[in-house]
C-alpha cells in the first residue's frame, strides 16, 4: 500500500528515487510524485497514474537536488488525482510521504483548518504535514516538531520528511507501516522496502516500531519509541538489483510461474538431513514449542488464506491435530476463543499485511503462547513478532497477483505439517512418503509448465465471457478458490469457488452455455463423488474444463474437455494442480490485454486496513 522512497547525498536523487518507485509500484500505482529540496525551494511534481507519468513529466520539466522524497500512491483517502497524490506540502516549507492511514485525521483537519492552514487534497496526510509546520513554531528543529507533531497522531506511518529550514536533514520514522534505511557511501536513502534501493545499496538498516531516524550526510541518528537514542545494526542484503528483473518474460507473472520448480527446491533446501527434516529449521526452540501444542490456528489473508485452508486438511488428516483457520480481518474483531495451547501460524508473503499482523496481535492477547511465521521476507514485521519462522525463500515477489508465494507457501506449510504431524498421529512410513513427495514438486511442476501452450489456446474460451465457476474438492476446493481468485483478479472475469459437492445447493441454477466451469480433478479418493458433480453440470447443458490427472480414462462426452495434469503423487497434488489455474488466468488476462502484473484497484502489500 504505497512505496515511499527518499535519499540524501552529494548528487542529484532524482533519478534514484524514480527507480526506487518504479521497483515499488506494485504497492500501489494510481499516481505518483516526488519532491526535492533546492536552493532553500521546494520542488514538487505530480502525476495521475503509474511511475511513467512522472517520469515523462520530469524529462519535459527536470528538477534536481541532493535531498528528495517520492511516492507511488494506492489510495485510501481521497481519489486518484494529481492533487491527492504525494508528497504534501505545508506552506512551501515541509513535505512529506506517507504510507499507513491516519485515523484520527478528520478531528486534526478541523483544528488545522482552524489555525489557518490551507488543505489542497482530501488525505488523510495533509493533516501530518500541516501538524509537522504547527510544531516547528514551539519547538526548536525539525526533528523536535516531528516528534511532537507525532504524538498527535492516531495510526499508522512510514513517513519521510524534509523541510526548507534543514536542507541537510531527511526525517525517517515508523509506526506500523515498514520503512529501511539504506546506507551508501557518503549518502542514505529511505524506502519501504530494500528491492527499491538495491541499485545503490545492499546495505540496510531495519527500522524497529515507533523509531525516528534524524538522518544527514555526516551523521544518523535513531530514536526508539521510548525516545533513547539507539543503534540498529546494518545488515548486508543477499539480493542483487537483477533479483527483481523482468528478464525475457513478458510479464513478472509468468516468470514467477516459471520459477516455481526452483523456487520449491529453494524452501526444502538444507531443512533435511539424510532425507529427515530438521526442526530446527523452525527456529532453535521449535522441538521444545511443538511438544508443546494441542491445536493449531491459521490466520492469513487473500492468497495466503488459500494455502492455510489446503493445510488445515493437511494437519487434520494427516497429523490428526485440531486446526482451524481464519481470515484475519474477521479474526482480529471477532472475539475469538482460542484453545490452550494453540501454536498461531501466519501466513504472509511479504510479512507486512497489516490484518495479519493485527490478528497476530490479538491472538497473543487472548493469551496465546506460541507463534509461528509461514513468510517470504525475512526482516518484516510479521516475522519480528513470531517466535518461529519458516522462510518460504520463495525470492521476491513483483506480479501483484500471488503464484510462486503460493506453493512455496503450501511446501513450507506440509513441512510444519511432518514436524508437529511426528507429536500426533503420522507414522514414520507417511512421513517419509510425504517427504519423497515434496522432492519430486519441482519436477512435476516442469512437466506441468508443458502444458503452457494448450492452456494458452483454452484461455481463448474465456476472453469473452464474463462470469466462471471453479469447482474442486477437500484439499483441491481451496485450489478451486485460488483459481477463482487468480482469474479475477488478473482478467476481472467475476469467478467464484464452489466445493462441487455444494454444487446442488445454489450455484446449479447458474450454469449454462455461457459460464465455464473449470474443475479441478486429481485422481484421489473422492474422484468418483466429483465425477457425479460434473455430470450434474453436464447434463444442464453446462461447458466444463477438467484438469484431470493423466492415468484417468477419458471422458466421452461434448460438453467437457479435458486437460491432462501429469499424474501426482496424492498429498501434495493441491500443489501441482494450481499451477494449471495460473496459467489459464495468466492467458486470459493476456488476450483480455489487462495489466497483468499490476491489475487495477489492487496493491500488492497491503498495510492498511
Ligand atoms: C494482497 C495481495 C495478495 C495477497 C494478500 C495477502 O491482497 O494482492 O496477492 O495474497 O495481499 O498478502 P500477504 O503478503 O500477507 O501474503
Amino acid at each position: 500500500m504505497c512505496g515511499i522512497v527518499g535519499g540524501i547525498a552529494q548528487r542529484n536523487v532524482v533519478p534514484i528515487l524514480l527507480e526506487g518507485l518504479r521497483r515499488l509500484e506494485y504497492r500501489g500505482y494510481d499516481s505518483a510524485g516526488l519532491a526535492v529540496i533546492n536552493n532553500q525551494q521546494i520542488y514538487r511534481k505530480r502525476e495521475l497514474g503509474k511511475v511513467k507519468g512522472l517520469e515523462l513529466l520530469l524529462e519535459a520539466d527536470p528538477i534536481s537536488g541532493v535531498i528528495g522524497i517520492a511516492h507511488t500512491r494506492w489510495a485510501t483517502h481521497g481519489k486518484p488525482s494529481t492533487a491527492n497524490a504525494h508528497p504534501h506540502i505545508s506552506r512551501n516549507k515541509i513535505a512529506v510521504v506517507h504510507n499507513g492511514i491516519i485515523e484520527n485525521h478528520e478531528h486534526l483537519r478541523e483544528v488545522q483548518q482552524k489555525n489557518g492552514y490551507e488543505f489542497t487534497s482530501e488525505t488523510d496526510t495533509e493533516v501530518i504535514v500541516h501538524e509537522i509546520n504547527h510544531a516547528m513554531e514551539s519547538t526548536d528543529g525539525l526533528l523536535n516538531a516531528v516528534k511532537k507533531a507525532l504524538k498527535k497522531l492516531e495510526g499508522a506511518y512510514a513517513l519521510g520528511i524534509m523541510s526548507v529550514d534543514e536542507p541537510d536533514t531527511l526525517i525517517a520514522c515508523r509506526k506500523g507501516s515498514p520503512l529501511v534505511i539504506g546506507v551508501g557511501f557518503g549518502e542514505y536513502f529511505i524506502a519501504s522496502d530494500v528491492a527499491a534501493l538495491l541499485p545503490v545499496t545492499q546495505r540496510f538498516i531495519f527500522l524497529e516500531e515507533g523509531d525516528i531516524a534524524k538522518i544527514s550526510i555526516n551523521e544518523l541518528l535513531i530514536y526508539d519509541a521510548q525516545d533513547q537514542l539507539v543503534k540498529r545494526p546494518i545488515k548486508q542484503s543477499q539480493l542483487t538489483a537483477d533479483a527483481v528483473d523482468k528478464g525475457e518474460y513478458r510479464h513478472y507473472m509468468l516468470k514467477e510461474i516459471y520459477e516455481q520448480p526452483f523456487a520449491i527446491s529453494q524452501t526444502l533446501e538444507g531443512r533435511f538431513v539424510n532425507n529427515r527434516l530438521q526442526e530446527n529449521a523452525f527456529g532453535h526452540n521449535a522441538a521444545e514449542v511443538f511438544d508443546n501444542i494441542k491445536a493449531i490456528q491459521i490466520l492469513a489473508c487473500g492468497t495466503s488464506y488459500h494455502a492455510g485452508l489446503v493445510a488445515r486438511y493437511w494437519f487434520e488428516k494427516l497429523a490428526h491435530i485440531p486446526c482451524n483457520i481464519e481470515v484475519a480481518s474477521e479474526f482480529r474483531y471477532r472475539n475469538p476463543v482460542l484453545a490452550p495451547d494453540t501454536l498461531i501460524v501466519t501466513i504472509s508473503q511479504s510479512g507486512e499485511t497489516a490484518d495479519t499482523l493485527a490478528a497476530l496481535l490479538e491472538a497473543k492477547k487472548l493469551g496465546a503462547r506460541y507463534a509461528l511465521a509461514i513468510c517470504n521476507v525475512p526482516e518484516s514485521s510479521l516475522v519480528r513478532e513470531s517466535d518461529l519462522v519458516l522462510m518460504t525463500r520463495a525470492g521476491p515477489e513483483i506480479g501483484v497477483a500471488s503464484t510462486k508465494a503460493f506453493t512455496t507457501q503450501l511446501t513450507a506449510l506440509m513441512l510444519l505439517v511432518i514436524a508437529v504431524g511426528r507429536r500426533f498421529h503420522l507414522t514414520e512410513i507417511a512421513e517419509q512418503k510425504i517427504t519423497s513427495e515434496l522432492f519430486s514438486l519441482p519436477g512435476k511442476i516442469e512437466q506441468v509448465l508443458q502444458l503452457d501452450d494448450e492452456i494458452r489456446v483454452l484461455a481463448e474460451q474465456f476472453a469473452e465471457k464474463q462470469h466462471a465457476l471453479f469447482l474442486g474438492r477437500g484439499t483441491h476446493y481451496p485450489i478451486a478458490m485460488e483459481g477463482a481468485l487468480k482469474l479475477k483478479e488478473i482478467s476481472y472475469i467475476h469467478a467464484e469457488a464452489y466445493p462441487a459437492g455444494e454444487l446442488k445447493h445454489g450455484p446449479l441454477a447458474l450454469i449454462d452455455a455461457d459460464m465455464p466451469v473449470v474443475t479441478v480433478a486429481p485422481n484421489n479418493s473422492l474422484l468418483e463423488k466429483l465425477k457425479s458433480n460434473i455430470q450434474e453440470v453436464s447434463a444442464r447443458g453446462g461447458q466444463l474444463i477438467v484438469f484431470m490427472d493423466e492415468t484417468l480414462a477419458t471422458v466421452n462426452d461434448e460438453n467437457i474437455q479435458i486437460v491432462r495434469v501429469p499424474q501426482v503423487d496424492n498429498e501434495t497434488s493441491p500443489i501441482v494442480y494450481t499451477v494449471p489455474l495460473q496459467l489459464l488466468a495468466y492467458h486470459v488476462a493476456v488476450l483480455k490485454g489487462t495489466d497483468v502484473d499490476q491489475p487495477r484497484n489492487l496493491a500488492k502489500s497491503v498495510t492498511v486496513e
